[in-house]
C-alpha cells in the first residue's frame, strides 16, 4: 500500500515541550502508516498548515490550544478538514476529522465556547497539573469542561430531590486533582461546607493555596477517608472510576456508602460506550477495536495499556463499565437512581446513588 504524507503543525511553549510533541506527532504518523514531509511551527501559521494539509492530505496537530486559539476555532478546523476532504488528526483531544471522534469533539468544542459563566476569579494551573485531570494542557478547555461538568452534576443532584445551597451543605469532591470542578462548585454553592481530597499531594498543596476551600485533605489509594459515617449531603467523583480495577472500585463504593448521608447523592462517572469508540478511534491510543466490542458481554473491562502509571500509581488506567453492570453491580450499595450515557460532554457517563439503608 502506498504510504499516506502528512504535515505536523507544532507550537511548543518551550525546548522540551518540542521534543514531546513532535515526538507525539511521529509516533502517530508511524502508526497510522503515515510519512510527514514538512514541520510547520508557530501559532501564527495557520493558513499556512491548512494549505499544506490540502496538498499532502493529513495535518497532525499534537497540540491544539498551542497552535490554535479559541475552543470553537478547533471545531472550525474540523469541520473545514471534513468539507475540503482532507484530515487533520488533533491528538491531546484524541480528533480524527475523518471518524466518528471528529463529530464529537466538533460537539464538545461547540459546547465548550459556548459555555458563558466558566471564568471564575481563582487562578488557574501550571500546565502539568492540567494535564494529569484533563488530559491537555489548554487553559481554556480546563476552565470551561469544569464549568460544564460541574453544570451536569448540581443538574442531577436537583433533578433527584436535592441541593447544595442550603447554608452548610456538605460537599465531599473525592478525586477532586487540582480543582477542575471544585473553583465551580465554590462559585456554584457558597455557602456549602466542600472538602476535596485525592492521593495527588502537588495537587493539593496548589488547591489549599489558591482556592478557599473549607478543606483539602490527602487521602490513601486505598479506603478508609478520614470522615465519620454519613458525613456528606453530596459525593461528587469525575473521571477516577474510570481509572480503578473491580477491587478499588469495590472498596470504594463501599466507603463512598459509608460516608454519605442515607438521604445523600453520590454521583460517579464512568466509561461507557461513547468513550470506549473514542479510545478505539484515538489516533494516539493504541486500544484494540476488539476490546470494544467485548464490553456489552463483560459489563466491566479494565484496560492497562495506556501507560498511566508514569502519571499516576501502578493500578491507575482505564475502566469501562455497560449501564447494565452498574445497575446490577452497584446495587449492592446503593440505590441506582439513574445512570446517564454521554451525560459528561458526551464523553463519560454519570451514575446517580442514593446509599442503601440496611
Ligand atoms: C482524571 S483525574 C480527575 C480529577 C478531577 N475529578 C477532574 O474531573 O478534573 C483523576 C484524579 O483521581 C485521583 N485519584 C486516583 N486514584 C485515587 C484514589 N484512590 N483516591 C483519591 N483520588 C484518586 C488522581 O490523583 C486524579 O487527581
Amino acid at each position: 500500500m502506498p504510504r499516506q504524507h502528512a504535515v505536523a503543525w507544532i507550537a511548543p511553549a518551550d525546548a522540551t515541550d518540542e521534543a514531546n510533541v513532535l515526538g507525539a506527532a511521529n509516533a502517530t504518523a508511524s502508526r497510522l502508516e503515515l510519512v510527514i514531509v514538512e514541520t510547520i511551527r508557530g501559532r501564527e501559521n495557520a493558513s499556512e498548515a491548512v494549505a499544506a494539509a490540502r496538498r499532502h492530505g493529513t495535518l497532525i496537530i499534537p497540540a491544539l490550544e498551542a497552535c490554535l486559539p479559541g475552543l470553537a476555532n478547533g471545531a472550525d478546523l474540523i469541520e473545514a478538514a471534513r468539507r475540503d476532504n482532507w484530515r487533520v488528526l488533533i491528538l491531546d483531544i484524541g480528533a480524527d476529522s475523518a471518524a466518528w471522534s471528529g463529530t464529537l469533539v466538533v460537539d464538545q468544542f461547540r459546547e465548550l465556547a459556548a459555555a458563558t459563566g466558566a471564568d471564575v476569579e481563582f487562578p488557574v494551573p501550571p500546565a502539568k497539573m492540567l494535564r494529569r485531570v484533563s488530559g491537555v494542557r489548554g487553559q481554556e478547555f480546563f476552565r470551561a469542561s469544569g464549568f460544564i461538568d460541574t453544570g451536569v452534576y448540581l443538574a442531577a443532584v436537583r433533578e433527584v430531590g436535592g441541593s447544595v445551597t442550603e447554608p452548610g451543605c456538605a460537599i465531599l469532591e473525592w478525586g477532586a486533582g487540582c480543582g477542575r470542578m471544585t473553583r465551580h462548585l465554590i462559585a456554584a454553592a457558597p455557602d456549602a461546607r466542600i472538602t476535596a481530597v485525592d492521593i495527588d499531594t502537588d495537587a493539593l498543596d496548589w488547591l489549599r493555596t489558591n482556592i478557599p476551600i473549607h478543606e483539602v485533605i490527602a487521602t490513601g489509594i486505598d479506603p478508609p477517608l478520614p470522615f465519620a459515617d454519613q458525613s456528606f449531603d453530596v459525593a461528587i467523583v469525575h473521571s477516577v472510576f474510570t481509572h480503578l480495577d473491580s477491587d478499588a472500585q469495590d472498596a470504594w463504593l463501599t466507603e463512598l456508602a459509608r460516608v454519605a448521608r442515607p438521604d445523600g447523592t453520590v454521583l460517579i462517572s464512568t466509561h461507557g460506550q461513547a468513550a470506549l469508540r473514542w479510545h478505539v478511534e484515538h489516533p494516539l491510543v493504541p486500544m484494540a477495536g476488539a476490546i470494544g466490542a467485548a464490553l456489552p458481554s463483560l459489563g466491566f473491562f479494565f484496560w492497562r495499556g495506556e501507560g498511566w502509571e508514569e502519571d499516576f500509581h501502578d493500578g491507575y488506567h482505564t475502566a469501562f463499565h455497560e449501564p447494565s453492570y452498574i445497575r446490577e453491580h452497584w446495587a449492592q450499595w446503593f440505590e441506582v437512581l439513574d445512570v446517564k450515557p454521554g451525560a459528561l460532554r458526551g464523553r463519560q457517563d454519570l451514575t446517580v446513588l442514593r446509599p442503601l439503608t440496611i
